[in-house]
């Protein structure tokens, strides 16, 4: 039995839920979904085919007829994800991980060497910044903390011989900035053609906070696209994950670099990403983002705020970007499902607030991560991003006073409503 590859002119809502329809990875053609795999070894029939399976590991030649051998190096549920994966975010090819931050240092070890640089935006996750600025100087990886959207600091650092890496959120955690990803990747080709091929510039995004439903950075030119499957994509809190994006010619590479680190996603984790949390993506997704807009609107003109970010206001200091950037593969504007926000007064005040929702609220739920069915805050300066010392904050421009909304698919009127009550309290 075949079935159509799911790349051909289907609409990405479609192929969320049907990938490739039938795996060569898996023979479940009597299935209507895939079998969860519990097995970390696989039986093998001969020396033959078992050295032939270790030999074959990553290259060109293993995609179309995989020989499974062992869960590290690869199987079958986590590689139906990975084609559903590269489907999505418009990639040759993905390679998944154990968390995002498995992914993001991966991708960081396949394409730096000692010696080489790594030029970063200043606005990131705590825990990347804390990768770039804690553990690459001791591996004799240099970095760079830069705005990637001041082109004249950008085009200077391109000219440093040794950087290697551009970094940054397409949308970053938590202030919400947008990267102009056309002019950042135009820079960078201009630079990288006076380049000899082994020695280019090559641009790595995070894309976790848009999600492809809302931006594909490869569709920009970007190189290699990073996903926290933790968050929206998985959506529901009950699994971790991490996905690398990349252009053929580096799965290889990522899949050693996974067998060798070893941040492997669980199979089980694998299973549920791919059946429950890609098909019910762009739902959930599109819902969440209607009622951050509502909330967005509400807070903005509460006399107790002091100001909001979200993309979807006009308010946003890059609406203009936002509305270029942040468009449904079905051409909607897509401003995502996280806001940030300024309470007045001090940070007591902020604290008393934040407090008070913890305690009090029933839709909104003090908690880290995002991108889940249920409404969670935080603040980042204390929480998510307190890896970044606090004298480099402001140069994060992370306000330590800032609040982190990442809106469920609760009823608005009940999120609205809890906001509501605790700010009445402060
Ligand atoms: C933007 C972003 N990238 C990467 C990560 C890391 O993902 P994980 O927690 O799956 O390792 C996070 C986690 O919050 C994140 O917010």
């Amino acid at each position: 039995m075949t079935k159509k590859s799911a790349r051909k002119k289907l609409s990405p809502r479609t192929q969320a839920i049907h990938g490739e329809a039938l795996s060569k990875s898996w023979e479940f053609s009597h299935h209507l979904i895939p079998p969860m795999t519990a097995s970390t070894t696989f039986r093998l029939g001969s020396l033959t085919r078992g050295a032939e399976g270790f030999s074959t590991f990553a290259g060109p030649q293993d995609q179309d007829k995989p020989i499974w051998i062992y869960d590290r190096l690869e199987e079958p549920t986590t590689k139906m994800l990975e084609d559903q994966l590269a489907i999505l975010e418009k990639g040759d090819c993905a390679v998944t991980f154990g968390s995002g931050m498995g992914a993001i240092s991966a991708a960081i070890m396949t394409l730096v060497k000692s010696g080489q640089r790594v030029v970063a935006h200043k606005t990131l996750y705590g825990c990347t910044y804390s990768l770039i600025t804690n553990w690459l100087p001791r591996l004799g990886v240099e970095h760079s903390l830069i705005d990637v959207n001041d082109f004249k600091v950008l085009e200077q650092e391109l000219k440093n011989p040794k950087t290697r890496v551009v970094y940054f959120e397409s949308v970053s955690n938590p202030i919400l900035e947008i990267a102009d990803l056309e002019k950042i990747v135009e820079l960078v080709k201009t630079a990288n053609k006076k380049r000899k091929a082994d020695d280019r510039i090559y641009t790595v995004v995070d894309n976790t906070f848009a999600t492809p439903w809302s931006l594909r950075p490869r569709e920009w030119g970007i190189d290699f696209v990073i996903q926290s499957l933790t968050k929206n994509i998985s959506g529901f809190g009950t699994e971790m994950g991490g996905a690398v994006i990349s252009p053929k010619a580096f799965d290889g590479q990522l899949r050693v670099a996974r067998k060798d680190f070893g941040a492997i996603i669980h199979p089980y984790s694998a299973w549920h990403i791919l059946v429950y949390g890609i098909s019910t993506q762009a739902i959930r997704f599109e819902q969440q983002q209607a009622t951050a807009l509502k909330v967005a609107q509400f807070l903005e003109k509460h006399p107790k705020i002091e100001s909001v970010t979200y993309p979807g206001l006009k308010s946003h200091p890059q609406s203009k970007l936002a509305r270029k950037y942040l468009v449904s593969p079905e051409n909607t504007f897509a401003p995502g499902t996280m806001i940030s926000f300024l309470v007045k007064g001090d940070m007591k005040r902020c604290q008393k607030f934040v407090d008070d929702v913890a305690q009090n609220s029933y839709a909104i739920t003090l908690a880290v991560s995002l991108g889940l069915t249920k409404t969670l805050i935080e603040v980042p300066g204390f929480m998510t991003h307190s890896a970044i010392p606090e004298s480099k904050r402001g140069e994060s421009k992370i306000d330590p006073r800032a609040i982190r909304l990442s809106i469920g698919l609760e009823n608005v009127k009940d999120i609205i409503g809890d906001l509501e009550d605790s700010l009445k309290r402060i």
